[in-house]
């Protein structure tokens, strides 16, 4: 069967297929432009996200906000969405088990939207998605191909919090993102 948007939203507000169901506030659904080429996937809500149902609204967020002002990029034109849609108690690791009740929702968003691109926020993100050994410190701003799909990891937001040296070594991965989606552009352009 093929899902749409709105039958992916549904299943997340309902969704009971683990234990974080009964101590979320709000499932948090992926947000921003459905028609982006490029996706971020980071790991789960956090409590103010839990709270509003809006994934990076908390100090995560406002960082994020930074890094994407000092790239020239903006939420209007990513979508952003995580591995879990439910807030793990306590900001701790997403168990095994969550993850693989919630990863059939990032297959059919990633699916629907068919991006170019797919930043990893983090090392949970990284290795969930690009390869189970993935070392954020060393491979972070590396490029991985797959069919259409350029696939990078940067440093989770939250990592710049802890430490803000990190701050420039994760503008410098996103400014090599906005150069990459730009490569992108150029060659639709080229072929229409
Ligand atoms: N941290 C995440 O990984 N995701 C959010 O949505 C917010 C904070």
């Amino acid at each position: 069967m093929q899902y749409t948007w709105n039958d992916i939203d549904r299943h997340i507000a309902d969704c009971t297929q683990c234990a974080l169901s009964r101590t979320r506030h709000r499932p948090v659904m992926g947000r921003g432009n459905r028609q982006a080429d490029l996706m971020l996937i980071a790991e789960a809500p956090g409590a103010q996200e839990d709270q509003q149902g809006i994934p990076f609204v908390g100090s995560s967020g406002e960082i994020l906000d930074r890094l994407f002002w000092d790239c020239g990029l903006s939420r209007e034109e990513v979508y952003i969405t995580n591995i879990l849609k439910c807030h793990p108690p306590g900001n701790r690791d997403p168990k095994e088990e969550e993850k693989e009740a919630c990863v059939p929702y990032l297959k059919y968003e990633t699916f629907l939207l068919k991006p170019r691109i797919i930043v990893c926020l983090g090392r949970i993100a990284a290795q969930r998605i690009i390869s189970p050994d993935f070392r954020i410190t060393k491979q972070h701003g590396t490029w991985t191909y797959r069919k259409d799909c350029a696939l990078t990891a940067t440093y989770h937001p939250s990592a710049i919090l802890r430490d803000s040296a990190k701050y420039e070594a994760v503008k410098k991965d996103f400014l090599e993102i906005v150069r990459k989606q730009a490569e992108f552009h150029q060659q639709k352009f080229k072929k229409e």
